[in-house]
């Protein structure tokens, strides 16, 4: 049995005094969360922050992006060890807004990905199609290329430590949440070409939705076989919501 995770993606948002408001409101309500892993991904500015405010709660904390290179002359970029110094368990790689606005290649998402396993991080692999591929009728290629663009290189091993997040790119932050049953066919194909490689992984690896994940949609979509929690970004920024998104789960 596949316990569930939600994870917040609070993309580029926050301040001192915000986070600090988040932290304290999220740790408040965690209690009611009962079989459900909870974790917040952070801009990497306010990690120290987010593990002085979590450290020894309920709650996990991750980062939104990691660098491939290990340390030296990568002005502005993230190490895994630097992550793991911060207490962080997770790190999102492959978000579809770095695949758009930083030029990110299947390829390179496949490095991230490994660099953070290596390391002792679970990467929550994004992965998902445009507006424009689904109309095209290509979604499983799509999500298909993604995935075997680590498999392909790293071995079927290197997703037996991560988690992945279908996030259909037209649902992000537009409101338009995939229905329960469009996402629910997406997550039982990743699995089944997960299972092709190993039936041991497939059963084990959990597959988050993301996009538009709301409190009035999340157990209706977190309830299909094979939706086993959510990626959320705008709805986790409020306390309030993410809680009763998380409580969805379990
Ligand atoms: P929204 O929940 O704001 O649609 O964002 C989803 C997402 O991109 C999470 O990574």
């Amino acid at each position: 049995m596949r316990k569930p995770l939600v994870a917040g993606n609070w993309k580029m948002n926050g301040s001192i005094d915000s986070v600090k408001a988040l932290i304290e409101g999220i740790k408040a309500g965690v209690g009611e969360v009962k079989n459900t892993s909870v974790a917040v991904c952070a801009p990497a500015i306010f990690i120290p922050q987010v593990q002085a405010g979590l450290q020894g709660s309920a709650v996990a904390w991750g980062g939104q992006d990691l660098s491939v290179h290990a340390s030296g002359a990568y002005t502005g970029e993230t190490a895994a060890s630097m992550l793991l110094d911060f207490g962080c368990k997770y790190v999102i790689v492959g978000h579809s807004e770095r695949r758009t606005y930083h030029g990110e290649t299947d390829e390179l998402v496949a490095d991230k990905l490994e660099a953070a396993r290596e390391a002792g991080l679970v990467p929550i692999f994004c992965i998902g199609e445009t507006l424009d591929e689904r109309e095209q009728g290509i979604t499983e290629q799509v999500v298909a290329r993604q995935i075997s663009a680590v498999i392909n290189k790293y071995g079927v091993a290197a997703l037996s430590d991560s988690v992945i997040a279908y996030e259909p790119v037209w649902a992000i932050g537009t409101g338009r949440t995939a229905s329960p049953e469009q996402a629910q066919e997406v997550h039982a194909f990743i699995r089944g070409l997960v299972a092709k490689e190993s039936i041991e992984v497939a059963g084990r690896i959990l597959i988050l939705y993301g996009g538009s994940m709301k409190p009035d949609n999340a157990a209706e979509l977190m309830a299909k076989p094979d939706i086993d929690g959510g990626l959320i970004g705008g709805a986790s920024l409020k306390a309030s919501d993410f809680l009763a998104i998380c409580t969805a789960g379990g």
